[in-house]
């Protein structure tokens, strides 16, 4: 196997003439630098190589060398509160070993090499063990058990099995068939790969995430995928780092891709001092970031996903519920749009390669509930939330379009509601789950059986309330006549008392699903009774002052432990009122 000599360099695409032997996706290492770079062409002994690193100042004539490995990750403890960058280099190692400029061509391990971590082991020598198993086990933080797991293409008897402190690299096991596999603390895995499962199953459970809106109306599965499509300033970000903190799944991979500088900056910092609200303890101890600046390279952009997404199928295979975040995939997508520009590609839609659909398909089918390989059937689970920023909010461009293609889930932040802070600024028209009723079970058995019929009412209310607007902007308000008003004073409510709700207040920053059942019965009752009571004559403005429906407003802002006396006292001043309303017209 021969060494190379670039023939040419277009910005972070290099052409390498010599690579004999050489295969696809070859990790190489280019010029007297050593940056690392990653084959994407093949012809012959020609190579066209991505490069993860910046390459100005490289020369044509220099040298570049075959590492004949693909683009691999170890995967071990540790993985856990790290920073890293798109090619799992970690960020803090980076920046202490050459400062705020990170200098190429450097290799950093993405765990630390040197910790010792304490091993329990679950079986003993001479134990049959087969793909997946779990054979023990390392605290890796308070908050997540490690699991070391056999690999996928190994079975037979433990021959030996040790107990203590370790590093990743060491040997802790050793299974003995036709041929000895030792197994370590850590393993590796090449990141363009799905890690196999044995059987995907039905997104039956919502993943939920304490934010009503998208619990109530547009839930997203354990397994499922979303997107979030949004303007400028939206809300993406917000929406992201909500469900990071609130999700109901035990490891976060957040990957932010390439949004602007600063904003990476404000993940960098503001991750770090997040608390996990059930734990009291840091986030971090649950999460793993990837982050991407735009002024990075952009292959390692283009790459970050795929490390993201391996990383999260990792903690899947140990049975654990993971959620990844991609913010934004619009940045992956440009970044591919760059490269695929500099290969002289035929460009597709706006530019874009004629892959990007099949790409950000691949990328979601990496998500799902499945049984992963293991002898017990353990069961796993990886959501996606991919976040893009459509150009000028227009969600018939292509990365919208594709993604919408392949996600379930579709959470449309509108510019309009943004600027009337109307938060989370998700418009309830637009957006969908395609979940939703395949999820109806599991809510009639742990939420209530009205649960289903409670919010396909609350939808009708707002449509409703859409359709009238209309007519309001014709004919003016006064003119609708009282049942009418009724319905836009039961939207109003379903709208302001519930679907908005404040990233930043302690309380209503989560709401739990049955505070969220709680909350829109009270709604979707006291607009029963209004109802009723304006077929009997009473005015739509002498309800909208009662004592009673002052109270729905205040629900959300009620700590959760309270909320079922709030709402029981609300009840009963509900019919008390409407009580002695009717007892006024009736007179
Ligand atoms: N749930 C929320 N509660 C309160 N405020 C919110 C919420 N969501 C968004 N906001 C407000 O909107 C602002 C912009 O949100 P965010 O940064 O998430 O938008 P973005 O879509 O990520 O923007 P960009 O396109 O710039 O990345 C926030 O700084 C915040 O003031
Ligand atoms: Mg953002």
């Amino acid at each position: 196997m021969a060494d190379g000599i670039i023939s040419r360099i277009t910005g972070p695409v290099v052409v390498a003439s010599g690579l004999e032997g050489a295969q696809m996706f070859d990790v190489v290492r280019i010029g007297d630098m050593g940056l690392v770079g990653e084959i994407i062409r093949l012809e012959g002994s020609k190579a066209t190589i991505q490069v993860y690193e910046d390459t100005t100042g490289l020369r044509p004539g220099e040298k570049v060398t075959n590492t004949k490995r693909p683009l691999s990750m170890q995967l071990g403890p540790g993985l856990l509160t790290s920073i890293y960058d798109g090619i799992q280099r970690p960020l803090d190692v980076l920046r202490e070993q050459s400062g705020d400029f990170i200098s190429r061509g450097k290799v950093i391990p993405a765990l630390d090499q040197t910790k010792k971590w304490d091993f329990v082991p679950l079986k003993k020598k001479g134990d049959t063990v087969s793909p997946g198993e779990i054979i023990g086990e390392v605290q890796e933080t308070p908050l997540i058990m490690h699991k070391i797991m056999v690999p996928h293409n190994v079975e037979g008897q433990l021959s030996e099995i040790s107990e203590g402190k370790f590093t990743v690299n060491e040997i802790v096991a050793t299974v003995q068939n036709s041929v000895k596999t030792d197994i370590g603390l850590s393993s590796w895995w090449t990141v363009r790969t799905p890690r196999p499962v044995l059987r995907k199953l039905p997104p039956e459970e919502p993943l939920l995430t304490g934010q009503r809106v998208l619990d109530t109306f547009f839930p997203v599965a354990k397994g499922g995928t979303a997107a979030i499509p949004g303007p400028f300033g939206s809300g993406k970000t917000v929406t992201q780092q909500q469900l990071a903190k609130w999700a109901d799944s035990n490891v976060i991979v957040y990957v932010g891709c390439g949004e602007r500088g600063n904003e990476m900056t404000e993940v960098l910092s503001t991750f770090p001092k997040l608390e996990d609200p059930k734990s009291k303890r840091p986030l971090m101890e649950r999460t793993i970031l990837v982050a991407n600046t735009s002024n990075m390279p952009v292959a390692a952009r283009e790459a970050s996903i795929y490390t993201g997404i391996t990383m999260g199928e990792y903690y899947r295979d140990m049975g654990y519920g993971v959620a990844l975040m991609a913010d934004s995939t619009s940045r992956w997508a440009e970044a591919l749009r760059e490269i695929s520009g500099r290969l002289e590609e035929m460009p597709g839609e706006e530019g874009y390669p004629a892959y990007l659909g099949r790409r950000l398909a691949e990328f979601y089918e990496r998500g799902g509930k499945a049984i992963v390989i293991s002898p017990e059937e353990r069961v796993g689970s990886l959501t996606l939330v991919g976040a893009v920023s459509p150009p000028g909010g227009d969600f018939s461009e292509p990365v919208s379009q594709n993604t919408l293609r392949v996600t379930r889930v579709f959470w449309a932040l509108d510019a309009s509601l943004a600027s009337r802070r109307h938060f989370p600024s998700i418009n309830w028209l637009t957006s969908y789950s395609l979940y939703a009723d395949g999820m109806g079970d599991w809510y009639k058995k742990n939420v209530a059986a009205e649960w289903i019929a409670l919010r396909k009412e609350a939808l009708e209310i707002l449509q409703r309330e859409s359709e009238l607007q209309e007519i309001v902007q014709l004919v003016g308000y006064d003119a609708l006549p009282e049942p009418e008003k009724g319905v836009l004073d039961t939207a109003r409510a379903i709208r302001e008392d519930y679907l908005q709700q404040s990233a930043y207040d302690d309380v209503d920053t989560y709401t739990s699903i049955r505070k969220q059942f709680l909350m829109l019965e009270a709604i979707i009752e006291f607009g029963k009774m209004e109802t009723e009571a304006i077929k009997k004559g009473i005015p739509s403005t002498k309800i909208g002052s009662l004592e009673s429906r002052k109270m729905i407003s205040k629900i959300k802002w009620t700590k959760e432990d309270q909320v079922e006396q709030l709402v029981k006292d609300f009840k009963s001043k509900m019919q008390q009122e409407f009580n002695s309303l009717l007892v006024e017209v009736t007179h």
